[in-house]
Parts: structure tokens; sequence; C-alpha cells
């Protein structure tokens, strides 16, 4: 396994595994690797020939007041869990390599980034975009996992790729969760013992969504309000958002049909939680 730091040697790699003929699959992270990660490197190697992590905390799509200082940075255990994975290259750039020359071009998904986290975040899907953009240029890759336990920013993702005829294939894999159902987050280390214990009630609402559209419910007010007391039953929780959105526009609906998207997001103390799960209404 290759670790590179710069743009020029990241660049370099993959032109030579494509003269051997090599497909290249690209899994974009920030570090702090778990079993979710490793699930889009596994899903990767299935697909593709030559393996590209990147670990960057991108600076530019946190807010002033979010955890960008704090993030988690265990590069050597990153590094350990790639090369045991069976990554063949990872990418790992400063700050410095990816923004040096001062930023003027950002990349922003109009419309998709403003509903959901983009309330609570502004700012934080043009990062994101941008950033993709660039590890996209960079790593030119022919297919790029995400997962699904991010789904506003895997739908950005895909449209911008779109937009932008960008040559590449973006494959979502299936959010990774712990036996209680809480998906699993570099963020979940954040949290004491017992906010550990009541983050399982976010996927116990999403679960709660599930079942009430099973037994038939089309009404979105009415999952909602039940998802709700789920979640208002938990102490030291602060509801963000709790939606049900059409799974490729991300607008709400009142009325559930065709495949929607079911997402909250919440503080626990001071640690934000996402989940979400994406569910088929049947015919609008
Ligand atoms: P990060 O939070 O490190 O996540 C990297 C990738 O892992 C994302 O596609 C995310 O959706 C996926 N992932 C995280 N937890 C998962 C889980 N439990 N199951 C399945 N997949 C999971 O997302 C980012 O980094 C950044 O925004 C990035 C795309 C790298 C741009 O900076």
């Amino acid at each position: 396994m290759k670790t590179v730091k710069t743009i020029e040697a990241m660049r370099r790699l993959v032109k030579a595994a494509r003269s051997r003929g090599k497909s290249i699959g690209f899994v974009p992270t920030m570090g702090a690797l778990h079993i979710g990660h490793i699930s889009l490197i596994k899903a990767a190697a299935k697909k593709t020939d030559f393996v590209v992590v990147s670990i960057f905390v991108n600076p530019t799509q946190f807010g002033p007041t979010e955890d960008f200082g704090k993030y988690p940075r265990p590069l050597k255990a990153d590094l350990e869990i790639c090369r045991k994975a069976g990554v063949d290259a990872v990418f790992v750039p400063a700050a410095k390599e990816m923004y040096g020359e001062g930023k003027l071009t950002w990349v922003n998904v109009e419309k998709l980034g403003e509903p959901l986290c983009g309330e609570f975040r502004p700012g934080h899907f043009r990062g994101v975009a941008t950033v993709c953009a660039k590890l996209f240029n960079i790593v030119m890759p022919d297919i790029a996992f995400f997962g699904q336990k991010d789904a506003q920013q895997a739908v950005i993702i895909k449209r911008m790729v779109v937009d932008l005829n960008m040559p590449l294939k973006i494959v979502v894999c299936p959010t990774v969760r712990e036996p209680d159902g809480l998906a699993v987050s570099s963020r979940n280390q954040y949290l004491s013992e017992k906010e550990r214990k009541y983050a399982a009630y976010l996927y116990k609402s999403l679960q709660k969504c599930r079942q009430m559209v099973a037994g038939g419910v089309r009404d979105s007010s009415k999952i909602r309000s039940q998802m709700r007391r789920i979640l208002n039953n938990v102490p030291s929780i602060k509801i963000e958002y709790i939606s049900i959105a059409d799974a490729e526009s991300l607008e709400p609906v009142k009325r559930l049909g065709g495949r929607v998207l079911a997402a909250v997001a919440v503080k626990i103390g001071t640690t934000r939680l996402i989940d979400n799960v994406l569910l088929d209404a049947g015919g609008k």
C-alpha cells in the first residue's frame, strides 16, 4: 500500500495503475475509519482493480462553531485499517496541498443543499461538493463510493456528477449499524456512556416510521409526530429536524408515495447525530 501526500504523486500512482489496465475505485473519507468506511472499501475492492482512499478533514465543510478542531485524526490506526482492508493507495494531503492557492472557486449544487442538514449547517454542502470535485479531479476514479448514512451528501454528489458531466459513476452503499441500530459514525466516540444509549433512539424513531408505512399510513405529519414522541422521551436530546422527503428532490412530502427518505438530525449533549432510511411507499 502506498501513502502519498501530494497531488502530483497521487496522479502518478493512478496513471501507472491505469496504464496497467486497472480500473480505479475511490473512497473519500475524513479518517477516524470504522466499519462503515471499511464496507465502502470492500465494495470498491469488489467492483474495481485499484482502490484509493483519501483521508482529509476538509476545513471548508465545517462551520465556525463546529468540531473541525476536535475531529479525531488517528492517522496511524487509519493507515493500518486501510492496509488490512487491501487498499492500494491512501491520499493524505495537508490542507495547504488542497487549498494552498486560496479559494475562489466553489461548487454549489443549488436547492439540494438547502433543506435538512443544509438548514443547520450553512455552507456545509458547498464545502463537501467542492472538495469532492477536487478529489475526483485528482484521483480520476471510474467509480466513487459513498454511504447512505449521509443521504443528502450522496444525493448532492450524484447530482453534481450528472450536472458537470464528470466521467465517473457514484455507488451508494448501505448504512452500517451497531447491534442496537445506531449508525456507525466517527462522531459516536464523542458520546458519554449514557448518551450512547440514548443515541439508539434515532434508529428506533426511523423503525417506527418504517412500521407505519408498512402498515399503510401515508400521512407524513402523522408519522413525524409519532417519531417526535419517541425522540422527545430521550433525555438531553434536542431535535433539529424530522423529515420525510422525496428521495431525489429532497422536498418534503405531505402524502407518502414512491421512494421517500425519512431522515432525522438531533443533538445529544453537544454531539450532532444524523440518520435516515429509504422507504418505498408505493405508487403515488
Ligand atoms: P466521512 O464522514 O469520513 O465519511 C466517508 C464516507 O463514509 C461517506 O460516504 C459516508 O457516508 C460513509 N459512511 C460513514 N458512516 C457510514 C456508515 N455507518 N455506513 C456506511 N457508510 C458510512 O462524508 C465524509 O466523510 C465527507 O463529507 C467527505 C465525503 C469525505 C468529503 O469531505
